[in-house]
């Protein structure tokens, strides 16, 4: 492996191995998302907890200072939303030239396996990786599903997961699976981290999560929601930290975050 895309990724996974990255992309196929309607104010308290952002070019541009010392995710698919034809329907919308124009660790995409647009979404994502990999910069792939939530099983991630690599991702992105997500990592020759998915009911259920999906060989999350959508942000992403770079497990993460929502701000 090359020096430059050696230096990206261990920008974003740290020399633990593990890797905290904060989403939020949500807006390019949602909208203003609820809590994400200004990213630039919702990530204030929170950015410096996270070892990268993900993001698309015009949230970077408009929201976030130029001065962050902070590795960037460069969300470069869409051209769908909530209220089109069909979520799966993308394409590649940012070229490796903004890519490197915007100084960006990795670039990422959504596949969609399974769906209609299955053949598009993988060959953009071996197109992206043929550009990236030109100049060093990894390529994270998000095994997405769209509107069916119920594809979050094993054997459709464990393949999806695969596929993703084997087209030259060096990052999948996928969800967390209570039955045999070990199966899911396992296959996948590359790093693997978890989405949060929608806002879990208690906060207890999402470091369970997070600390099971680790135990199974996630390297760490790549979860947006599940921290900034909550009532205590700063609580939330450090508790999750903990479990990833400081070995803390689920009951331990959540004693963390009652003490520091305890804390006066
Ligand atoms: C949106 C994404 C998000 O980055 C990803 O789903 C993680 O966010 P969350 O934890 O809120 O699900 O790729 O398509």
């Amino acid at each position: 492996m090359d020096w430059g895309m050696k230096n990206r990724l261990s920008q974003l996974i740290q020399k633990d191995g593990k890797a905290l990255f904060l989403p939020i992309d949500h807006g390019y196929f949602q909208g203003p998302t609820h809590r994400l309607e200004k990213p630039g104010e919702t990530i204030k308290p929170i950015w410096q907890y996270a070892d990268a952002l993900m993001m698309t070019r015009g949230v970077l541009r408009n929201c976030i200072d130029p001065a962050i010392s902070k590795p960037i995710i460069l969300r470069v698919s869409g051209a769908t939303t909530v209220v089109g034809e069909d979520l799966a329907n993308e394409n590649l919308v940012t070229s490796i030239q903004e890519i490197i124009r915007l100084n960006a660790s990795a670039a990422s995409m959504s596949v969609f396996i399974g769906s209609k647009y299955e053949h598009q979404t993988l060959s953009n994502l071996a197109k992206l990786v043929d550009q990236c990999e030109d100049y060093g910069i990894p390529v994270m792939a998000v095994t997405a599903v769209g509107r069916e939530l119920e594809k979050r099983e094993a054997r459709f991630l464990a393949l999806s997961c695969r596929v993703a690599a084997e087209l030259g991702a060096r990052v999948v992105k996928t969800y967390y699976c209570k039955e045999k997500f070990e199966k899911v990592v396992d296959g996948c020759p590359v790093p693997v981290v978890i989405a949060g998915g929608p806002k879990t009911e208690t906060q207890q259920e999402v470091f369970d999560f997070v600390y099971d999906g680790i135990q199974k060989g996630a390297i760490g999350v790549n979860l947006g929601r599940n921290i900034w959508q909550t009532e205590h942000p700063v609580a939330a992403i450090r508790a999750i930290r903990a479990i990833i770079h400081e070995n803390f497990d689920a009951k331990e993460a959540n004693n963390l975050y009652e003490q520091i929502k305890a804390e006066k701000p």
